[in-house]
């Protein structure tokens, strides 16, 4: 049997181990995915750290930012066909059971498949990909650029499009790294007044350049009472996955204002009532969007030129890959290049 490549959590908390495995077989509405490239995000650590209300099983592939070609349909596959080149984000499929999805609100899934947690995903060669949880993607857009839009790019897009602010309101991006650059552009091409948060000076000048209105370095300033004395912010999106720097920038919101909280953190968020109650803000949770979400991104970023900025790495040096994801800050968003 032909074999291939990927890079496995044997156990919780252990680096990847490159193994060769045999090449999996597509089951009934189910295809195999030839990997051309995947992006590691943040959100990779929930697998290798098992950061997860209900246990894992290892071993255990990664990896949610997936751009490959078709190569084999299962049995019932409608409209996919070998050939097609797909994308697969963190929401690989759904249950069709539960009572979103039986109204058809698929993204609200409470039990979807996901990819590189509940079933193994792209820092191998080959993985095998629900139909439901494929995007089409452009054939002119380069993986190692299209990857990270199936999680980074869709997420920070989706939530932001949801977020309730309208163009001019302020818009405030706390943390700028794999999500936090493209939110930054998203907020900027969406016609927001954008405000990018983040520790020290070092960052600014790029936030500057990626299309921030302004900078807040929230090393230096109380980044809330910098919002509050522009006005407060319709939306503040927190991708710094960090619990005080949320608490403390909550308080950044202005009347009916949103914190859309994206990053997971490990410690309990604190919330001060009052900070919430007067003006009436809220806090929403956001889970990245699914498949045709993907495919409105990818044509968002198409469209208004928004630029994924990749520091690639051969598929061998995975570990070294996701270090630098994890404490490396990488330029911004780390892809795994597939093929031998
Ligand atoms: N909700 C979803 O669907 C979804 C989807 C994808 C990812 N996520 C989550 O979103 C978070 C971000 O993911 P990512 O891939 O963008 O991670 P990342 O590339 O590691 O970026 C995180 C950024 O947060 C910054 N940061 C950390 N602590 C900070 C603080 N105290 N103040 C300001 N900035 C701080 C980091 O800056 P430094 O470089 O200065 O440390 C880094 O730039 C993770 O928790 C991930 O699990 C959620
Ligand atoms: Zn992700």
């Amino acid at each position: 049997m032909a074999t291939m490549r990927a890079a496995q959590v044997t156990e919780k908390g252990k680096d990847f181990d490159m193994v060769e495995r045999d090449i999996p077989e597509p089951g009934e509405g189910q295809v195999r995915v030839k990997v051309e490239a995947c992006g590691i995000c943040h959100g990779d650590a929930v697998a290798k750290y098992g950061w997860w209300p209900e246990p894992i099983d290892y071993p255990r592939v990664p990896g949610h930012e997936v751009v490959g070609r078709i190569d084999k349909v299962g049995a019932g596959v409608g409209v996919w066909k070998a050939g097609d080149r797909v994308g697969i984000g963190w929401q690989g499929g759904y249950c069709f059971e539960c009572s979103p999805c039986r109204s058809g609100d698929f993204a609200n899934c409470v039990r979807p498949d996901i990819t590189g947690l509940t079933y193994d995903g792209g820092f191998a060669e080959y993985m095998i990909a629900f139909e439901e949880g494929l995007a089409a993607v452009p054939e002119g857009m380069p993986g190692v650029q299209a990857g990270p839009l199936m999680c980074a790019g869709l997420t920070t897009f989706n939530s932001l499009r949801h977020s309730g602010a309208g163009p001019g309101d302020i818009v405030a991006v706390q943390g700028v790294g794999g999500l936090g650059h493209l939110a930054i552009q998203y907020a900027h091409k969406l016609g927001f007044y954008t405000v990018a948060v983040s520790r020290g000076k070092d960052g600014e000048a790029l936030a500057l350049e990626l299309g921030a209105d302004r900078y807040i370095d929230s090393a230096a300033a109380d980044a809330a009472k910098e919002l509050r004395a522009l006005g407060g912010a319709k939306a503040i999106m927190a991708t710094a996955p960090n619990s005080k720097a949320i608490s403390a920038i909550l308080d950044g919101l202005g009347p009916n204002g949103k914190l859309v909280l994206i990053a997971q953190t490990e410690e309990p968020i604190e919330v001060n009532s009052l900070h919430l109650l007067v003006g009436r803000k809220s806090i929403l949770g956001w889970y990245s969007g699914y498949a045709k979400d993907s495919e409105e991104t990818l044509a968002f970023t198409r469209l208004s030129g928004v630029k994924v900025m990749v520091e690639e790495y051969p598929f061998e040096k995975v570990n070294e890959a996701f270090e630098k994801m994890l404490h490396g800050k990488p330029r911004f968003r780390v892809v795994l290049r597939m093929g031998r």
